[in-house]
């Protein structure tokens, strides 16, 4: 798949919003990949801070500088994704014991679905295993620091959202 530009691997979520840990996931993708896609769940039916366009101009403003990283969305079966970008890579972050459930459930659900697609997991360094988007908003929206949690442009979008909002 994909022989002729390298190995592609794309990295799949809801990045609702962006965290520090996605980033060293991705840094540590790209290092590891020839490309990888950063690719964004367009999910109508889930509720979310940031829309997808947002959560799209925020990884696309992080990883600006980073010539073998791109963002973009995605609908559908994950798989279908990956064979339309030729990728033969998922890139999935472990945290912990408890994210291993769901991922080995869904890694082989993949793999059933298309067995030509490996998932590839990865760790992120030891201050991001505890880091997630949901304790993100959580924090946030309860008026807790969330700074080095998130990228600082992430974080600035968080403020102006709250002031959007006169919180
Ligand atoms: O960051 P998240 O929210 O845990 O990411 C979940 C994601 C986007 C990877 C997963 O929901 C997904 O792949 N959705 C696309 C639909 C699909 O392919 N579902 C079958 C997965 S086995």
């Amino acid at each position: 798949m994909n022989k002729g530009a390298g190995r592609l691997a794309v990295y799949p979520g809801s990045f609702d919003p962006l965290t520090n840990g996605h980033v060293d996931i991705i840094l540590r993708g790209a290092r590891l990949f020839d490309q990888i896609v950063v690719a964004i769940l367009e999910n109508v039916e889930k509720e979310s801070f940031f829309s997808v366009k947002e959560r799209l101009e925020h990884a696309k403003e992080v990883f600006r500088e980073e010539e073998n990283v791109e963002v973009d969305t995605f609908g559908g079966l994950l798989v279908d994704y990956a064979h339309r970008r030729r990728a033969s890579v998922i890139v999935r972050g472990l945290r912990a014991i408890s994210d291993f459930e769901y991922e080995m459930q869904m890694a082989l659900m993949n793999r059933r679905l298309s067995s030509d697609i490996e998932t590839v997991f990865m760790m992120p360094a030891e201050p991001y295993t505890y880091v997630s988007s949901r304790l993100v908003k959580e924090i946030f929206s309860l008026g807790g620091s969330v700074s080095g949690l998130v990228p600082p442009s992430v974080y600035e979008r968080l403020q102006q959202s709250s002031a959007r909002q006169g919180g």
